[in-house]
């Protein structure tokens, strides 16, 4: 269910205010619930942003990880397939066996049957990146339907509000606008330019270069032309 907040973690005094007006007319919505994602489909949604938090312990241990044994991985696969899929590469990568990877394994597999869901795909473009560069540091908008995006380790997406867009696009790193940051754990789809209507997010990675630290990012698209082969057909 969808709650009328804005995308930020607003204080319970903040949910009715002109600001969260400001959002929702912007086709920014938050959840608290998973099934708030299916509100990417509905006309003028271009932002979904499912605010949870992950079991305690788990972000200490991500980030406490050598970044040697981080994964960095794409698989076109089905949801029932995931865990299958991501233990041996897991093991190839030396991610450690224990209970915090399980609960890694089975996050992803729950967000990769979501986003089946929402978009209506038999198999998702599973990307689980170890991201130590700047890596899509400028504001732009994605050339896909709609893209899934959570942050497990390090800095999070960045994203602007559609009023200052074109400012953001123009200046890029010069950029001095506000600047809103999904929080660690949050999920967002986002929609691009080629869903059916929509103006679509700016956003960003946050610039990572210099600055001696990685992310781990999951990024879940549907079907293109650059997808590998099927999981379950090797
Ligand atoms: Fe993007």
């Amino acid at each position: 269910m969808l709650d009328q907040v804005n995308a930020k973690k607003l204080k319970p005094q903040e949910t009715e205010d002109t600001e969260t007006t400001n959002w929702l007319a912007a086709g920014i919505k938050s959840c608290k619930k998973m099934d708030g994602l299916e509100a990417i489909n509905e006309m003028g949604t271009e932002l979904v942003i499912w605010h949870r938090d992950l079991p305690p312990g788990f972000n200490e241990w991500i980030t406490d990880l050598s970044p040697s044994c981080l994964p960095h991985l794409r698989i076109f696969v089905s949801p029932k397939d995931v865990r299958l899929a991501l233990e041996p590469l897991f093991d190839e990568c030396g991610l450690p066996k224990v209970g915090m990877r399980e609960l890694l394994i089975e996050d992803i597999a729950k967000l990769v049957h979501a986003f089946s869901e929402v978009t209506g795909s038999e198999r998702v473009d599973l990307r689980l990146e170890h991201i130590n560069h700047d890596a899509c540091w400028r504001f732009h908008i994605d050339n896909v339907e709609a893209r899934l995006l959570t942050t497990y380790r390090g800095a999070t997406t960045e994203w602007v509000h559609p009023a200052y867009a074109q400012q953001a696009i123009n200046e890029q790193k010069f950029f001095s606008g506000p600047l809103e940051r999904l929080a660690i754990d949050d999920v967002a789809i986002f929609k691009g330019k080629s869903a059916a209507s929509c103006d679509g997010i700016v956003h960003r990675s946050p610039p990572l270069k210099g600055t001696g630290k990685s992310r781990l990012l999951l990024c879940l698209n549907q079907k293109s032309e650059v997808s590998p082969d099927p999981w379950d057909n090797r």
